[in-house]
């Protein structure tokens, strides 16, 4: 299994090309099954999650075809014909948001059954907001060991649907679903994360009609055909952020591109108050950190505009060399401070109660092997290396995988010290 090695001390000088987003891509993948024309995603991160989910659309009937466009890698997914509507419980649990086939499946063959994504995320990360969405669009729905039966052979039909809390993932469900339902459909308590925006741009270039997304208030009028279409993946506003992060952490000066500061201000506000410069231009951002020690600030994490909870372990990495105590809130997610042990090996101060995380800043890291828990506590282990004495080993690097592209490449060509070993190196 892949392990990366990072050797700490390197200040970071250069520019680095941030990838289409990750999580905007693999909705926009699924809202392929919604028609029997190609769809072309252009900016496509090549990324473990987006071949997982191109694995199980085959599985459904949906070409999938990634290829080297003159702009960068494009994927053009097309399903003339959706030829099953099952969604085996081994696709699925791979990767969560695999369940999102569910809406678009039942609007456009009026039956599905796709597993519950598995494990502990049942508990913790429930989707009875994505079921309870479907059921009010007129979808009858069972619960068996696992699997979600669906039904609406009659079509689904436009609903008022109020949300109790946010949800990007129901949020996007429920508009996938809508898009071909008939009459008109209100979300009301919508998330308001710029994936939204890029969802509802790719379905209103197929034809749909979506208005008010990236607000609180969405309104879709069903249409009872889509077309194809071509879109370009929004930037990864996470990676945006991580790199940014790293920065911070490791000093110097890095040139974000391809990417939007603004989607992550909430962010880019605490660096700055950290200590660190950041500049906002036409196509990205630049951060620069010169000599001086950081801050130490306080975060909470919230839905957008707040600060994502995404990129709460790379801030905490960060807050664990600046001067002073920081406390950290976590407000998304209940059990989101497993990287809190591993940064603790690398030599971190940091206590957690309930959803708080105190982080005393130390002076030196040292380097350590520790293990990557999920796909962005992992990415925290990287930072937290960059500015480590000697040699940090993060393993069990699958979950990096999972959502960035290259990024020993994209660290190394700004001077970071980063390799990846493979078994045949080990
Ligand atoms: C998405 C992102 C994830 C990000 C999160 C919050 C993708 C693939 N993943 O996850 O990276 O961290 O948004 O910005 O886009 N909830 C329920 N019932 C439901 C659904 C959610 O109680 O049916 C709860 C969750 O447990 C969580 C909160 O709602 O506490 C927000 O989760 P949600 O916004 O749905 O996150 P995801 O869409 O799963």
């Amino acid at each position: 299994m892949d392990r990366i090695a990072i050797t700490g001390g390197a200040r970071l000088e250069g520019e680095i090309a941030i990838s289409g987003a990750k999580n905007s891509a693999i909705k926009l993948m699924t809202a392929s099954l919604l028609t029997d024309e190609p769809l072309r995603l252009t900016n496509m991160p090549r990324l473990a999650d987006t071949r997982f989910l191109g694995q199980l659309l085959r599985r459904l009937g949906v070409d999938v075809d990634e290829r080297d466009g003159v702009a960068g890698p494009e994927t053009v997914l097309h399903a003339p014909e959706v030829t099953s509507a099952f969604a085996p419980y081994d696709l699925v649990r791979q990767m969560r948001a695999s369940f999102n086939v569910l809406g678009p499946l039942l609007a456009r063959t009026g039956h599905a059954k796709v597993s519950l994504p598995g494990g502990c995320a049942i508990g913790a990360r429930p989707v009875d907001l994505h079921l309870k969405a479907l059921e009010t669009l007129g979808a009858h729905i069972d619960l068996h060991e696992g699997y979600v039966y669906a039904q609406a052979p009659r079509g689904l039909k436009g609903a008022e649907i109020d949300f109790p809390i946010s949800s990007v993932g129901a949020t996007e469900h429920a508009m996938l679903a809508a898009v071909l339902a008939e009459g008109v459909t209100v979300l009301n308590n919508a998330a308001r994360e710029p994936e939204l925006e890029d969802l509802a741009q790719c379905l209103n270039a197929m034809g749909a009609l979506v208005e008010g997304a990236g607000t609180a208030t969405i309104t879709i009028t069903g249409v009872s055909k889509l077309h194809g279409a071509t879109h370009a993946v929004m930037p990864d506003r996470i990676e945006t952020g991580t790199y940014a992060v790293a920065a911070a952490m490791a000093g110097g000066e890095v040139r974000l591109t391809h990417t939007r500061g603004d989607f992550i201000q909430a962010l880019l506000d605490r660096i700055e108050q950290a200590g660190a410069e950041v500049i906002h231009a036409n196509d990205g951002v630049t951060i620069k950190r010169n000599g001086a020690r950081l801050r130490a600030v306080d975060i909470e994490t919230d839905p957008y505009p707040g600060l994502a909870t995404d990129v709460q372990a790379q801030f905490m990495a960060l807050m664990t060399m600046a001067q002073g105590e920081s406390v950290i809130r976590e407000t998304i997610f209940e059990n989101r401070f497993m990287h809190v042990s591993e940064l603790s090996r690398l030599g971190a101060d940091i206590t957690v109660q309930g959803g708080e995380a105190r982080v005393r800043g130390v002076e030196t890291l040292e380097g350590a092997q520790v293990m990557a828990t999920d796909l962005r506590a992992s990415v925290s282990l990287v930072i937290a290396g960059l500015a480590a004495r000697g040699e940090t080993v993060v393993n069990r690097v699958y979950h990096l995988d999972r959502g960035f592209e290259r990024l020993e490449e994209k660290l190394g060509a700004c001077g970071a010290r980063v390799r990846r070993l493979s078994d045949s190196a080990d």
